[in-house]
């Protein structure tokens, strides 16, 4: 993630900036900013790569006196980490200076719009959105709608604030989509905005949170919020408890709501840095083999546990779509007595959010005794798997606090994807065409998995309806196979109901058997090779009197009263709908939950790792 603060007061703005981006930090840090209003020039900008001490260390005793000012910590997406590339941007006249979170999905389209004649100063998709807004404020545009119609022209996930050179004390923030919050903070004769409730507490307890498609036009004396149509929007200032746990659920009820709500987020971080345009490819950090080493490979093993064994298994289609290499998935406590054959033309992928987990981490062992090179998933610094394996490519997701794993589920899918791309790529084997169109659509995951949250209420309803069965069949083919296991997990682990996923050609096998009235079955049937004979599995079930709760394809309203419940994704591409699927299923587990007074975050008889057999 990036951080963003800004100010607008009566108080001296460059200490405020600085003070709140080391509150940022934990965000990333490849480099920071600040802009501050000033007499004058308007504008005064101060950049450094690295973190923020540098930038502390570059102005100490220089900056020049504001009460209203901006400031960025990077965490790099497009446009490598260097003071170039750093926030706050300005348009060409410095007309207004720009922080800006999460991802402009269209900026090239952007940038070819605004015509040759642009020169641009950085790499960033950011910038552009510069160059918009000081477009608009050149024709006299005022700032909030100079804003308002520049980030309606893009696409993506992200949040801003951008300040105005010509309007001292005004600031203007936006949010697009779901990843990249905003809060504004409402202080005694100041204001101030920041990516999270943290940088804000010191100076007030007293917020407001941006909702996507909100802008606020925010002054010291006074805030006015409107839509993306630019409608006056009537919004709360809500008073934060400020103890560590209430700081840590953020608002919501549960460390497991406030998780899966970060998942836009979480997945961004993922891809950032990663997932790269121009040339569109993925570059993986700590990855163990090069090309020859990579080459040298016959095979992939997955390992893993629980969630984590169910993103093995998604990884696996990835690995062989995109590397062409065999690849096979391996409960980690089975496959550390099973005796494998390993070879160091073997590679092991481990799967591990806290990285402690110990029949993943003998697997890893079994491994390593075999001579076979390693990489794990892991989104724990310093733990035990990374330093087993020989690479470690981390989620990046921030602590999982709630023992249902959410976020880092969905992220280790989508490090597993990328992991495969960068294996295809140095094996040789994935087409230039396939690279690119899988960048580009895991670029748009921040903004599908945050309008699949949008589905909360419908699921919210189903789970009321739902609540009461005792005994529930998950259904899925292909890559939607282990989304129905982690669906049926989330609902074992979090309302102790018992569910079976099952690949839906196993039905006729013996599992139909089960179904009757009581039986409930949420069907993944989503618009690929196998979707008429998910079709005829749900009419299967149908005949038999059982309850189907389908979840489908963006737009696909073919199964309209065929089905008791149609809960439809956003648009995601094939290949990646796992990554969006999981959010409804997480999201009916969560609230199934709740209608049954289960206890979210810490169920019973579960521990958050589990270090030992
Ligand atoms: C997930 O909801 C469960 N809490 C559990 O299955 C978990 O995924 C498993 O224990 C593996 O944990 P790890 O990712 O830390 O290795």
């Amino acid at each position: 993630m990036c951080g963003i603060i800004a100010y607008t007061g009566e108080r001296s703005a460059g200490p405020i900036l600085l003070d709140g981006l080391r509150h940022l930090e934990y965000r990333g840090y490849d480099s920071a900013g600040i802009a501050l209003q000033v007499e004058g020039p308007g504008l005064h900008v101060e950049r450094a790569t690295g973190k923020i001490e540098g930038l502390v260390r570059r102005v100490e005793g220089r900056l020049p006196e504001a009460t209203s000012g901006v400031g960025h910590t990077r965490w790099a997406t497009h446009g490598e980490p260097s003071e170039r590339n750093a926030h706050p941007l300005t348009d060409p006249e410095r007309r207004v200076a720009l922080v800006h979170n999460g991802i402009v999905e269209n900026h090239e389209e952007l940038r070819a719009a605004l015509g040759d004649g642009q020169t641009f100063a950085s790499d960033t998709d950011t910038e552009v959105l510069a160059h918009l807004i000081g477009r608009e404020l050149a024709r006299g545009v005022d700032a909030l709608e100079a804003v308002r119609c520049a980030v309606g022209r893009a696409r993506g996930a992200f949040s801003l604030v951008a300040m105005p050179r010509d309007e001292p004390g005004r600031l203007i923030a936006a949010r697009v989509g779901h990843a990249g919050g905003i809060v504004v903070g409402h202080g005694e004769g100041e204001r101030l905005l920041a990516s999270d409730l943290g940088a804000l507490l010191p100076h007030t307890r007293r917020v407001t949170f941006l909702e996507p498609g909100e802008l606020a036009d925010v002054r010291a004396e006074r805030v006015c919020y409107v839509d993306s149509a630019g409608a006056a929007v009537e919004k709360a200032v809500e008073e934060q408890a400020v103890s560590a746990v209430a700081l840590g659920k953020g608002r919501h009820r549960h460390f497991l709501a406030k998780e899966l709500h970060e998942q836009p987020d979480a997945v961004l971080d993922v891809l950032r840095g990663r997932y790269l345009s121009d040339p569109f490819r993925v570059e993986l950090e700590g990855f163990p083999l090069d090309e020859e080493g990579a080459r040298a490979l016959r095979r992939v093993v997955l390992v893993g546990m629980g969630t984590s064994l169910l993103a093995c298994s998604v990884g696996r289609h990835y690995v062989e779509r995109f590397a062409r290499l065999p690849a096979e998935v391996d409960n980690a406590s089975e496959f550390r007595y099973r005796r494998p054959v390993l070879d160091p033309g073997t590679l092991v992928i481990s799967v591990s959010q806290s990285g402690e987990t110990a029949d993943t981490l003998a697997a890893m062992e079994e491994a390593r005794a075999a001579g076979c090179p390693q990489l794990t998933v892991c989104n724990t610094p310093g733990a035990q798997a990374t330093r087993v394996a020989d690479g470690t490519v981390f989620l990046r997701a921030g602590p999982e606090i709630s023992v249902a794993s959410t976020k880092c589920l969905t992220s280790s899918i989508t490090a597993l994807h990328a992991i495969a791309l960068h294996l295809g790529r140095l094996t040789g084997r994935l087409p230039e065409e396939l690279a690119a169109e899988q960048v580009r659509a895991a670029l748009h995951l921040p903004a599908a998995v945050g309008e699949a949250l949008e589905l909360e209420p419908q699921v919210a309803g189903i789970a009321e309806r739902y609540a009461r069965f005792q005994n529930f069949l998950f259904l899925g083919r292909g890559l939607s196979y282990p989304m129905a296991m982690e669906g049926a997990l989330k609902l074992k682990e979090l309302a102790y109901i018992h569910a079976e996923g099952y690949p839906a050609g196993e039905m006729k096998h013996g599992p139909i058997a089960l179904v009757d009235e009581s039986v409930p079955t949420v069907a993944i049937a989503l618009r690929d090779e196998v979707f008429e004979k998910m079709r005829s599995n749900i009419e299967q079930l149908r005949a038999r009197r059982g309850p189907v709760i389908a979840v489908v394809s963006h737009g696909d309203r073919s199964l309209d009263g065929v089905v008791e419940e149609l809960v439809e994704l956003p648009a995601v591409h094939p290949l990646l709908s796992p990554v969006v699927s999981a959010v409804p299923l997480q999201l009916l587990a969560y609230h199934i939950a709740l209608e049954r007074g289960a206890d979210v975050d810490q169920p019973r008889n579960l521990a958050k790792t589990v270090t030992v057999e």
